[in-house]
């Protein structure tokens, strides 16, 4: 078992990382001293597949659980799906002393979050995320949310779980473009801090996730331990969170022009690193043997769906009305090597226009306007 801690004074908590770690879930539970009831959070299509293992871990442990199915998907991560959960709990009449797991991807644990955060004020709450993207980032660190028609996670709060459970043997089961959606973040954690992991990740994860399944377990806990590390340090993201959006402001764009159909995540952040590091190439933050590399190996991981249609017009439009935006000049995350980044929160608009440009017209090779 690798254990992870995040240090967040009395909001501290630990997350643990094994292969078969469900199986797993009922005695740790027990050490944590949670309650003897318990409601899990999750859907239909993880439930089958997954909740079994669950159940029987936690009746082993002399648990009763109860369970609340929601609809798959994030067009059902909204308030009337909260609703929904809020009368069950209700119904279910859960106190302050009940726990509750969130068994699924990022749209359970969001939601099973902002549940444990607003029921009753606060009811403790257990991640166990089981896509790779909620494994290496939405589980950990406390935001919870849902999104309204006006926008994504526009309705949320900050929520730390009692501890996080990471079992890397449910990928198995997750279908392969999902699977390659969180190898993108995986290797957005060794660009802003470790370029070990980001060449480790580029030789692995063709293996992945049937085999080496202690190389996987690996690169996850140091995508947790970076996540971890930032997280303990800046909670509510004043600065140093921030990192942790790397490609995300080109990548956000993608998802926003194309209405969140054309992409995955994962696949808009893939290729809003490339350009966040054409951008950095082209200030000269970054060499070009060095912004080559990224756009190689993020490339590797699986052909990104087409961008050349796209308007840089309507794209510009969308990072100007990006949180991070403010006056003319937008705050990028950019890379001064691979490894190490940088916030830089005076790029004009007229450098990220000319990065985006040359990528949508001339492709990833194309390097300076
Ligand atoms: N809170 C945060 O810090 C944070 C960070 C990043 C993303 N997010 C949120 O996470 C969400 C995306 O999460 P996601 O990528 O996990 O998507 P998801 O939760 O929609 O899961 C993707 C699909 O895989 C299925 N699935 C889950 N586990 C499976 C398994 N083991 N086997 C087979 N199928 C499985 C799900 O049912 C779903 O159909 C978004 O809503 C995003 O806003 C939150
Ligand atoms: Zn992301």
């Amino acid at each position: 078992m690798r254990t992870v801690h995040v240090h967040l004074q009395d909001r501290s908590y630990d997350i643990h990382i094994a292969n078969g770690v469900l199986s797993e879930a009922g005695s740790i539970l027990k050490k944590l001293g949670a309650s003897q009831d318990l409601v899990v959070i999750t859907n239909a299509k993880v439930g089958a597949l997954h909740g079994n293992v669950l159940m029987k871990s936690l009746a082993k442990a002399g648990f009763a659980s109860r369970t609340i199915l929601v609809s798959d998907g994030e067009r059902f991560k909204t308030l009337s799906t909260m609703q929904f959960i809020y009368k069950r709990l209700a119904r279910y009449r859960v106190d302050r002393k009940t726990w509750l797991l969130a068994l699924g991807g990022g749209v359970i644990g969001d939601m099973a979050g902002f549940a444990a955060a607003t029921y009753l004020r606060g009811i403790p709450l257990v991640q166990i995320p089981t896509t790779l993207l909620s494994q290496i980032d939405s589980s950990i660190g406390g935001k919870t949310g849902v999104n309204l028609n006006e926008g994504k996670n526009l309705v949320g709060a900050f929520y730390q779980p009692a501890a996080v459970l990471i079992d890397p043997l449910l990928l198995r089961t997750l279908p392969l473009r999902e699977f390659r959606s969180g190898i993108y973040e995986a290797l957005k954690y060794g660009i802003i801090r470790d370029d070990a992991l980001f060449r480790l990740i580029d030789r692995k994860h063709p293996h992945f996730p049937e085999s080496e399944p202690r190389s996987l377990e690996g690169i996850i806990k140091r995508c947790v331990a970076i996540k971890a590390e930032v997280v303990s340090k800046d909670e509510r993201e004043s600065k140093l969170r921030m990192v942790l959006n790397f490609g995300h402001t080109y990548g956000h764009a993608l998802e926003a022009v194309t209405n969140y159909r054309r992409f995955t995540h994962g696949e808009a952040i893939g290729h809003g690193m490339i350009m966040a590091a054409h951008l950095s190439h082209n200030l000269n933050w970054l060499g070009t043997k060095e912004a080559l590399q990224i756009q190689q190996v993020v490339s590797r991981v699986s052909p990104l769906p087409s961008v050349s249609d796209l308007s840089p017009q309507k794209i510009l439009h969308h990072l100007m009305s990006d949180k991070k935006a403010f006056g003319q000049k937008v705050r990028f995350v950019l890379p001064r090597r691979i490894g190490q980044v940088e916030i830089a929160s005076d790029v004009s608009m007229k450098d990220v226009a000319c990065a985006l440009q040359s990528y949508l017209y001339l492709g990833p090779y194309a390097f300076a306007c």
